[in-house]
């Protein structure tokens, strides 16, 4: 299985659940324009979380990465009137991308964007007892992941979805010879989750325009 046919299945099934979303695709039109990096996630998997946050009810959503707000609109879009989303970008660059694209989709009631290194802002909200969330999505810096797991799971209540992108690499977390930072990172991430006992978790990897990557999905249940 080649790119080229990823990418013509992620077609078809764009084609069929996400169609053209004038507020989608400006967001990414105005994300390329800005010269932000092409890694928000895919349209379907953007649908995916949107999915996510529907069947989990979720009310108040913590997502850790903001980039362009790719994922935050999805995820926004998933919540009730009285519904809120948090999230974190170190990036101002990043982060006034994000807010125009929030306002352009009439989610900026919605929206809080904390500017900052992820780390701070998230001892921040615990000291501000801003948790429990409902759902977490992790999507930051990759060697951070084992410590935004950690305050994820302090922000969380039993019930709490935690998902975290990025979290197959490739493959190459299947590879015990790798030596990338951004591996190795995510790889210890994977066994913390998997250790931990107070979530019940699992990876599905997926292919598609984003190559070959996968979502952790935990569930707090303790
Ligand atoms: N969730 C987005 C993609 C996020 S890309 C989407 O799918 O649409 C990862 C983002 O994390 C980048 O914008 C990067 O600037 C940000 N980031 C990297 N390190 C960070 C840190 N320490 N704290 C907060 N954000 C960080
Ligand atoms: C990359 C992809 C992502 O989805 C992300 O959040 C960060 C980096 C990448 O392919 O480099
Ligand atoms: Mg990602």
């Amino acid at each position: 299985m080649s790119y080229e046919r990823w990418k013509q299945v992620d077609d078809y099934i764009d084609g069929l659940f996400v169609g053209p979303d004038e507020v989608l695709d400006e967001t990414l039109r105005a994300s390329d324009a800005a010269r932000l990096p092409p890694i928000a996630v895919a349209p379907n998997q953007g649908k995916f979380l949107y999915l996510l946050a529907k069947l989990f009810g979720a009310r108040s959503i913590l997502e850790i990465g903001t980039l362009g707000a790719y994922s935050t609109i999805w995820l926004a879009r998933a919540l009730p009137p009285d519904g809120r989303l948090v999230t974190l970008e170190y990036e101002p660059a990043h982060a006034d991308v994000a807010r125009e694209n929030i306002a352009n989709a009439g989610l900026q009631e919605w929206v809080e964007i904390r500017v900052g290194d992820a780390h701070e802002t998230l001892a921040q909200l615990a000291e501000e007892k801003a948790g429990p969330f409902d759902l977490v999505f992790i999507d930051a810096d990759k060697e951070s992941y084992p410590e935004y797991f950690a305050w994820s799971l302090d922000l969380s209540r039993v019930g709490t979805l935690i998902v975290a992108d990025n979290v197959i690499r490739d493959g190459a977390v299947a590879d015990p010879s790798s030596d990338d930072p951004r591996v190795t990172s995510v790889k210890r991430f994977n066994e913390i989750v998997a250790r931990e006992p107070r979530v019940e978790a699992t990876i599905l990897q997926t292919v598609g325009v984003k190559g070959h990557d996968g979502f952790a999905v935990a569930l707090v249940v303790g």
